[in-house]
């Protein structure tokens, strides 16, 4: 019987991963290891993240059906808590996602994912540890078909320090742990559910309408995006932990050159979700140039007017500088495994869209992952970060 050890059970594509699995009759034990006081209180930090995918009652239902070990995975490895012994799986989720939080966010995801690899090392039972990096770890000057060998790469230039220490991650996993069952497996950006729409989560695709609602890219129509909707992916990392047996230890789970979408079709499900505003007229600009153009935009369409909008302008930025880069991650890798090709973005955006709430409320999603580094000692000074903060 599978006994799944899993990290980041409160995050979104934890809770993804866990309302599509133990709505599954299965003979599997899932193990969370939550940060809480209590075994109730974790189990009622479960129960909220699931009942963004379904109603309160099913929720709590669900969260019982899983052991929750209170703790935190940047310590596992003095965890002597023996429910974690007989563990077969491990799907390491658990990271530090935000973008700008310096020193802190290299330990949390390297130092603290190396403590859970020595953990694992006492797990008799393992069969496989299955670590989830991003696809991003490529950094800024990667090709525009991006291969997963290529990376992690010497001398890539990181646009955020969170990318930075997933690519540190895999290497030291990697060097540190050759006994170790250890498959990586990178999502390239993961927007959204394919039936569920906005509900369980609204990260990034608020970027998505907020420049809808701007009319300005920083690229041009012809130019794609590599997004995934979370259950995809969830489902895909179950398959990935528990296949008996695979080709390869590292791969993107992304939309791939089949799968990727153009700008032109993004703004083409937007005319088509919200005819009212007509047929969309996008004004293409440089970031680095005519940073000006769009904080006047900005504050016309948004306003300015207070700290979190501001912290939105200084986030759509970010994510634009993402986008100009015009990546597309290659999945040949997980298709010939015989996965499923991810739903293509402009399939189930109208559904995001249908139950969207207002753009700036959406970017609430996200706030944690722009808050500024502390300003503490722990700053690191030699974390690329300044390049779009
Ligand atoms: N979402 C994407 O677009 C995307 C794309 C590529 C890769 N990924 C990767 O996929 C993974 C999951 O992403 P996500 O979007 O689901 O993240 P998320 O929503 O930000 O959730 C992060 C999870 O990690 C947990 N966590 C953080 N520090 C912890 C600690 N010290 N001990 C225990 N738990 C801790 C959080 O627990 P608390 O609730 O206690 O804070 C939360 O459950 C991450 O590794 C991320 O790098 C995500």
């Amino acid at each position: 019987m599978a006994r799944i050890l899993l990290t980041g059970a409160t995050g979104l594509i934890g809770g993804a991963v866990l309302h599509m699995a133990l709505g599954r009759d299965e003979d599997v034990t899932w193990v969370c290891l939550v940060r809480c006081a209590s075994i109730e209180q974790g189990r009622q930090r479960v129960a909220a993240r699931l009942e963004r995918f379904t109603d309160p009652f099913t929720a709590q239902r669900l969260a019982r059906k899983v052991e929750i070990v209170p703790g935190d995975f940047t310590r596992a490895d003095h965890d002597m808590d023996p429910r974690l012994d007989e563990c077969t799986h491990v799907l390491h989720l658990a990271a530090d996602t935000s973008w700008w939080g310096g020193v802190g966010v290299f330990r949390t995801n390297h130092d603290g994912t190396l403590a859970l690899a020595r953990r694992a090392q006492a797990m008799a039972r393992l069969e496989r540890f299955l670590h989830v990096g991003t696809a991003m770890i490529c950094g800024a000057d990667a090709p525009s078909l991006v291969d997963e060998t290529a990376y992690p790469a010497d001398g890539a230039r990181h646009i955020v320090g969170y990318t930075q220490s997933k690519a540190a991650t895999e290497i030291s996993l990697a060097e540190q742990f050759p006994d170790l069952p250890i498959v990586v497996a990178r999502p390239s950006i993961v927007v959204g559910h394919s039936t569920l729409g906005a509900a369980p989560s609204s990260s990034i695709l608020w970027v998505l309408r907020a420049a809808d609602a701007l009319r300005m890219l920083p690229c041009s129509p012809e130019s794609c995006v590599d997004i995934v909707p979370a259950d995809w992916v969830a489902e895909t990392l179950v398959s990935l932990l528990t296949k008996p047996d695979l080709k390869h230890d590292l791969y993107h789970l992304s939309a791939g050159a089949a799968g990727r979408t153009r700008w032109a079709d993004v703004i083409a499900a937007f005319e088509a979700a919200e005819p009212s505003d007509g047929v969309r007229s996008f004004r293409q600009f440089d970031l680095d140039r005519d940073s000006s153009l769009l904080r006047k935009r900005f504050a016309e369409v948004f306003g300015l007017d207070d700290a979190s909008k501001r912290a939105m302008l200084r986030a759509t930025r970010a994510y634009y500088a993402f986008c100009s880069l015009d990546l597309t991650f290659a999945n040949e890798r997980l298709i010939e495994e015989g996965f499923a090709q991810a739903p293509s973005l402009a399939s189930y955006l109208p559904i995001c869209l249908a139950n969207s709430a207002e753009i700036v409320e959406q970017f609430s999603d996200d706030l944690e992952m722009f808050a500024p580094a502390p300003a503490s000692p722990a700053s690191s000074p030699d974390l690329p970060m300044a390049a779009i903060a």
